[in-house]
């Protein structure tokens, strides 16, 4: 078999946040400097029209996630990052894939269903009430950035694997009407990543409105450690770490020693506000050099753009040729 080619997309809503960063940014770093591996990384900020974003809010967003990845060591020589929307071939093979989406594969989607039964639910008499043809055909678009790249391993969240395997099904469909021409993806779900909790003790994420942004300001991150919520136990009771967000977010960036040490504190009482402190202290010292860059970059953003020019040439000159032969195999010829 050939080499696996790695394909990660990240959708240009919101700020990246510490539960973003133990999940994917930081996997997805490492993987990149592994120059064994092939890997594609991209800003589905077509994707993030789907969310009916507002557009300042769009480029905020897509400039923030760039810069954490680019000042977390992201290896651009290696992996090759672009951005979405600098590839036009996406969402032409997009409008492509449609002829070979049966709709009511669509009308399964997990998503769509889900605000399908929430206007049900809600006893409105449309339950397409306020679905767009964006959020509808959201996984064909999500099926050309994975084909576009011939990409066989796709990392993805639990809430994306039906996407990947929707990719899956219209490249066989592809394939079966017009010949091999598309690479059947798969999706790879990593269980040992760790799902961190937000300050409120659910799970982090920016609908809960309970994140805590990577790169907050030290005096910013200091307030929301503090903030994060524990139960009334005093000073010198033992507590359970394994019922504990500051337990868990502390774990996900000590070595194992120190998270058993720090497993010690809790059985011999330690204090809350100690805790606190200790893991501000802990998350700041291990993200204040990688701060300093995304402050700098945030403050060029001109750079940000080069690299993403950069990786977008190198992304089309694996297109273009691919897309040529995808449009001599569906008829889209010259006539003479
Ligand atoms: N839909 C993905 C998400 O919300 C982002 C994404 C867009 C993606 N295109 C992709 C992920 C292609 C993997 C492959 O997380």
């Amino acid at each position: 078999m050939s080499q696996a080619i790695y394909l990660t997309g990240i959708t240009t809503t919101g700020t990246p946040h510490i539960g973003n960063y133990v999940g994917a940014i930081r996997p997805g770093i490492a993987a990149s400097r592994d120059p064994s591996k092939q890997n594609f990384y991209f800003l589905a900020d077509y994707h993030s029209l789907a969310k009916n974003e507002d557009p300042d809010r769009i480029r905020e967003s897509t400039l923030e996630i760039a810069a954490s990845w680019l000042a977390l060591g992201l290896d651009t020589d290696n992996a090759v990052f672009y951005r979405q929307s600098d590839i036009p071939e996406i969402p032409e093979l997009t409008w492509i894939l449609h002829g070979m989406t049966a709709k009511g594969l669509m009308n399964r989607a997990h998503s769509y269903k889900a605000s399908v039964q929430a206007n049900v639910d809600s006893g409105s008499r449309d339950p397409d009430r306020g679905v767009t043809m964006a959020q509808y055909s959201y996984p064909i678009l999500m099926a050309a950035d994975i084909l576009m790249f011939k990409a066989t391993r796709v990392p993805v969240g639990k809430d994306q694997k039906q996407h990947v395997e929707m990719a899956r099904d219209v490249a066989q469909r592809f394939n079966h009407h017009y010949g091999e021409i598309l690479v059947l993806p798969e999706a790879v779900i990593d269980d040992s990543t760790a799902v961190l909790a937000g300050l409120d003790g659910r799970k982090m994420s920016k609908s809960y409105n309970n994140t805590i942004p990577l790169f907050a300001p030290e005096k910013r991150l200091r307030k929301l450690i503090m903030k994060i919520k524990t139960n009334s136990l005093e000073p010198g009771e033992p507590k359970d770490p394994d019922d504990s967000t500051l337990f868990e977010m502390y774990r996900a960036f000590a070595s194992a020693e120190e998270t058993a040490a720090i497993r010690e504190a809790y059985a011999d009482g330690i204090a809350w506000g100690e805790m606190k402190q200790t893991l501000f202290e802990y998350i700041n010292t291990h993200i204040a050099p990688a701060r300093e860059a995304y402050e700098s970059l945030i403050a060029n953003p001109e750079r940000v753009e080069a690299e993403l020019k950069r990786g977008a040439e190198r992304a089309r000159a694996l297109a273009a040729p691919y897309l040529a032969d995808i449009r001599e195999a569906i008829g889209i010829r010259p006539l003479g």
